[in-house]
């Protein structure tokens, strides 16, 4: 079935956020070792890239390293940065003809040096674009993120610039690595686990989460567009109830 020709264009989400999962298992299965999967894993990253633009998604955030993924082999963590900086590199000038803004969230410190300034100057080089911000979540957990804004948020209590009472929820986002984007109004999972794994765990309160079978690597548009009417075919309710949906409140 061809999902594009479903989707309702007065509701297409701004936001999405994708966990990429099961490059390494698609890359077993063609008896490959598991940076070939992540290599291939690139191809799908550029589909859903022009398959945002075609619809018009205007955030789309990519859990690309978590903090946890520091733990594999060192084998697999060199290749997957070589990936991200080549990849980044010869992207560029891509991403820049297509009005595509790139961003990055995430202890981006921790990355190599080479891997900080690629990003920095590709950020810098997109930073005029509107059409779409691709946002890379790079070194990034959400736990990581909430303990530094909490921590910010307790500095500046301490020096006397913010009073406990003070802290609303919007504060909180506006201490976040998240601070200049709306929240994603769907998550996507690859690969069959049903899990968020330390992703965007404040920003998600609301989310659509949509979770498939299919593989990273072999997730094209047509499954992106699956997921986009999924979502347009679901209730938000934000805490109300259907009825309320329905009528709008007296006065
Ligand atoms: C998870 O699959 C995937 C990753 C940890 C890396 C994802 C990175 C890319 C696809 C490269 C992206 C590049 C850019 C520039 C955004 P897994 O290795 O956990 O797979 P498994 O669960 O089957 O082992």
């Amino acid at each position: 079935m061809d999902y594009l020709q479903s989707i309702n264009q007065s509701s297409i989400p701004q936001h999405v956020a994708i966990i990429m999962d099961g490059n390494g298992r698609w890359a077993k299965q063609q008896g490959e070792d598991r940076i070939f999967g992540h290599h291939e894993g690139v191809n799908s990253v550029r589909e859903i890239v022009e398959a945002c633009g075609e619809i018009g998604v205007k955030f789309l955030t990519l859990y690309a390293f978590s903090t946890e993924n520091w733990n594999r082999p060192k084998e697999e963590v060199d290749g997957l940065m070589e990936l991200l900086v080549g990849t980044i590199s010869s992207e560029t000038k891509n991403l820049n003809d297509k009005g595509i803004r790139l961003e990055a969230i995430g202890d981006l410190k921790s990355l190599p040096e080479t891997c900080q300034n690629q990003l920095q100057n590709s950020i810098k080089i997109t930073s005029k674009n509107n059409k779409l911000t691709l946002i890379l979540a790079l070194s990034y957990s959400s736990k990581w993120e909430i303990t530094n804004s909490l921590k910010e948020i307790g500095n500046k209590i301490a020096a006397g610039t913010l009073s406990p009472d003070e802290i609303t929820s919007e504060l909180i986002d506006s201490h976040l690595n998240t601070r200049l984007w709306p929240n994603p109004e769907l998550m996507i999972r690859t690969s069959g686990e049903r899990r968020i794994s330390n992703f965007l765990l404040w920003q998600l309160a609301y989310a659509e989460f949509y979770f498939t079978d299919v593989l990273w690597p072999e997730f094209r548009k047509n499954d992106f567009f699956e997921a986009i009417v999924s979502y347009q075919n679901r209730e938000r309710r934000f805490g109300k109830t259907s009825d309320q949906l329905l009528t709008p409140p007296s006065k």
